[in-house]
């Protein structure tokens, strides 16, 4: 059976008190992933014929976010998301399978919650099929009201329940899978005649049974995975439901994370085992990081690709690639396209900037080094700067193997120093220097006896 998917996600988040008329609810991020984004990812492996996302407020944000992985449709006016649906009938009407629905705002969804709901559809031969969830609190979802011989008869919305129905604890998920024509079919059967004024998507329950349509539902415990985020709070709460499980399966997978609740890492990292975590790390995007490294305290790394044996505490590394057994930092900044290779020492305060370190390269101290390369067993004093912005285009800096560069030195770029040169510290360097040769560019220093006895005296 062919399977589809829309995506909720035209509501204006009113809660989240942003002053910003461009932000939608779904673009704001958990552990650096949008919200919507979180909701394709639980969708990707069910191998859906068609995705597609109803964006409205801040839909070019979310346009943005989802268009690679979805097409999108616009709610301009948000009536409801009965209404929102309503607005999908030219991409999918004609189709014909399963289509589930679910919201742009939920980032807890697993995959297997969502297959589970598309094989009991499909396995049951319904022609609707509700996520529900057994919770403490009910206060503000939707009931589902179910008679004694355990048929789902409808749903009614907090706003419409009577005393009664207020007392009941199994809420919906706000997940469905319908029989894609009926769902079409009876679309437009739907009326706005509640409290609200809006056209409910899960008035659909009760016309389907009116209908003589098989009905199934599958109850959760608790509300954890259908968690949605309404408010910047909830937005917290979330993360650290969804860190603790990222943690934890790390954890499980031969990593070590010693303080799992300040370690912050998203959900397309990976790190291979014996790697150690320290606290009040952040680890994000696509980062691959090998075995045995230890990483943190305090570092943030995003985007990069790190082997093994490697040290990384207090630092930035950002689009960059670490090989093995390297000291980076504490203190250091790796960023754009960097690529330190084996046994290198990157030490305090120091920025690499589009750099390549070839094996055993020091850069232990104080230094910016930006568009250049160094080669083998080089050897960077402290203080060194590439100057390699004059103002309007960048020039490269290329340093040779067995490089020695005097502390406080000054590189104009552009500029080659050759094998086994040799700079003074503090020189300033404007013109290439060739192979073995010792490069001196700085004043020679007089002493002037007793003078300084003469200055004190004036
Ligand atoms: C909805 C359900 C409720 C369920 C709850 C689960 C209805 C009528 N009610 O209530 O039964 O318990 O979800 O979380 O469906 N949206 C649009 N366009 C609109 C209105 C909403 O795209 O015109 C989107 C929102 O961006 C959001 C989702 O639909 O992602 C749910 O809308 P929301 O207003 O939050 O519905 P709830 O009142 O929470
Ligand atoms: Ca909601």
């Amino acid at each position: 059976m062919e399977k589809f998917a829309i995506i909720l996600a035209a509501g204006k988040g009113t809660r989240m008190k942003s002053l910003l008329d461009y932000k939608s609810k779904v673009s704001y991020e958990i552990l650096g992933v949008p919200l919507v984004k979180h909701v394709l990812n639980a969708l990707k492996p069910l191998e859906l014929k068609k995705v597609v996302t109803i964006v409205g407020f801040g839909g070019e944000v979310t346009t943005e976010i989802v268009k690679d992985e979805s097409e999108v449709v616009w709610q301009r006016e948000q009536k409801g998301t009965g209404h929102a649906v309503m607005q999908t009938k030219p991409v999918l009407k004609d189709e014909k399978g399963a289509t589930i629905i679910l919201c742009g705002d939920t980032p807890l969804l697993t995959t297997e919650t969502l297959n589970g709901l598309f094989e009991a559809h499909i396995n049951n031969g319904n022609q609707l099929t509700l996520l529900g969830a057994r919770i403490e609190n009910p206060q503000g979802y939707g009931r589902l009201v179910i008679n004694d011989k355990g048929e789902l008869v409808k749903i009614v919305e907090q706003k419409d329940c009577t005393e009664e129905e207020r007392k009941i604890n199994v809420v919906n998920a706000g997940v469905y899978v319908f029989d894609n024509e009926l769902l079409y079919k009876y679309l437009d059967l739907i009326t706005p005649n509640n409290k609200a004024g809006e056209y409910y998507l899960t008035d659909l329950i009760e016309i389907f049974k009116n209908h003589g349509h098989k009905l199934g539902y599958s109850i959760m415990d608790g509300d954890e995975e259908m968690l949605g985020i309404n408010d910047r709070n909830q937005l917290a709460y979330a993360a650290k439901l969804m860190k603790r499980n990222i943690n934890k399966r790390l954890m499980l997978s031969g990593v070590t994370i010693i303080d799992p609740e300040n370690t912050y890492i998203g959900p397309y990292v990976e790190i291979e085992p014996d790697t150690i975590i320290n606290p009040n790390t952040t680890i994000l995007g696509n980062t691959h990081i090998g075995q045995r490294n230890e990483i943190g305290p305090s570092s943030y790394i995003e985007n990069a690709k790190i082997g093994n044996d490697n040290k990384i505490e207090f630092s930035k590394v950002i689009n960059s690639e670490i090989g093995n057994q390297n000291n980076v930092g504490p203190y250091s900044h790796i960023r754009n396209t960097t690529i330190i290779k084996n046994k290198c020492r990157v030490g305090n305060f120091v920025e690499l900037k589009n750099v390549v370190l070839a094996d055993d390269v020091a850069v232990a101290h104080h230094s910016y080094i930006g568009d250049a390369t160094i080669d083998e067993h080089s050897n960077i004093g402290s203080g060194v700067i590439t100057a390699n912005y004059d103002g309007k285009v960048k020039h490269t800096t290329t340093i040779g193997k067995n490089v020695f560069v005097g502390s406080n030195s000054t590189l104009i770029a552009p500029v080659v120093l050759e094998d086994n040169s040799f700079i003074a510290a503090g020189s300033t360097i404007t013109d290439n220097v060739e192979e073995n040769a010792l490069a001196i560019a700085r004043n020679r220093q007089e002493n002037k006896a007793d003078y300084a006895e003469k200055i004190r005296n004036k």
